[in-house]
């Protein structure tokens, strides 16, 4: 019997030496270490023999196996090597070629914007506050003094939900009521926090308007907040954003939560004031609604308005981002097209 494990040793070894190809080798692995191989063969006569002498046949089997299998690997590696070798030596594999480019991931542009925009606002002392989403129309629209026939209330402009009274919100400003209402101690400290998150309206998409939208809500509530304080903090904002050059100007306006209200323009960064497409050649660019808070809506936040006053203002990282690289269609935030989002 040993005689027979050393005789198939001899011989696989010998061929195995002989062996040039992948597809010899492979014929060489079924003949010896196949299902129905040589080793098989060898293992199937154990039962045949006398008791005593199974285990040392077994053992010598083994070590057999093992053998094969270690001189099976050691060929297959060389003929891989030669194969390379020889791919490198005809040119068949360039390996001066550059490496393809792997693309990373990256922030969505609004997110880019936004996070530019919390940095410049905590710098002045300003922290973030996350209302929620999903609004009651009651802190979306009556807290903040929305007159009951208002027409920013109507179907058009809200998206209902099948529950009475839940709504999708449709500006940041209900997170005054909610963040005066955290953070204001019953109207007895005062505060600073800016509101960013997504807004809902039911509208007609085109390139100019889409269903939801970024906006970043700021407010700030002391003893002795003027106008003048929301001007001077607003224009450090501006000329952080857009450059220390840029120039802005207020326009009277209305929304029913401030009073006096204000609509804020900054000179066009496209054009720089001389008139552009962008601009539609006025040279300014409408970049946030702003006011001194309404005193009821003072009020309803839990603050004495004969006692404290704030001021607030409200803006659209999209829009901001659309302005600053003049892009044409709304649309394209929220597409997900890798061309467009791998631009920024
Ligand atoms: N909520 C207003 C809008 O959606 C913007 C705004 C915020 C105006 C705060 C004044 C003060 O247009």
């Amino acid at each position: 019997m040993a005689e027979s494990i050393d005789a198939v040793k001899q011989t696989a070894l010998a061929e195995l030496e002989g062996v040039q190809s992948a597809a010899e080798l492979q014929t060489w692995k079924t003949r010896y270490l196949g299902g129905k191989g040589q080793l098989k063969d060898l293992m199937n006569r154990l039962g045949s023999l006398p008791a005593e002498e199974r285990k040392a046949y077994g053992q010598q089997v083994n070590a057999l196996k093992d053998a094969l299998t270690s001189a099976y690997e050691a060929r297959e590696a060389a003929l891989e090597a030669a194969a390379l070798d020889q791919a490198l030596a005809s040119g068949a594999v360039d390996i001066t070629l550059p490496a393809r480019p792997r693309q990373r991931g990256h922030l969505h542009p609004s997110n880019q914007t936004l996070r530019r925009i919390y940095d410049i606002w905590a710098d002045m002392g300003f922290q973030v506050f996350l209302s929620r989403d999903v609004e009651d129309d009651d802190t979306n629209f009556t807290l903040l003094n929305f007159p009951p026939d208002h027409p920013a209330r109507d179907m058009q402009d809200t998206f209902y939900t099948t529950e009475h009274g839940v709504i999708l919100r449709t500006h940041t400003s209900p997170g005054q009521i909610r963040s005066m209402r955290a953070y204001g101690e019953n109207g007895t400290q005062p505060m600073r926090v800016i509101l960013p998150g997504m807004c809902y309206r039911f509208e007609q998409i085109t390139h100019r308007s889409e269903v939801q939208f970024h906006q970043v809500e700021g407010i700030a509530i002391g003893r002795n907040i003027r106008m003048s304080d929301l001007k001077g903090t607003f224009e450090q904002f501006v000329k952080r954003l857009f450059g220390a050059n840029t120039a802005l100007r207020f326009r009277a306006s209305y929304f029913p939560f401030t009073e006096p209200s204000m609509e804020i323009d900054v000179e066009c960064f496209v054009c720089g004031g001389k008139g552009c497409r962008i601009c539609k050649h006025t040279g300014w660019l409408e970049i946030a609604g702003s006011g001194m808070i309404h005193p009821n809506v003072l009020r309803n936040g839990g603050y004495d308005p004969s006692v404290w006053s704030g001021f607030a203002f409200g803006m659209g990282p999209e829009r901001i981002t659309l302005l600053r690289h003049a892009i044409e269609d709304i649309r394209y935030f929220w597409a997900n097209d890798q061309r467009f989002l791998h631009q920024f």
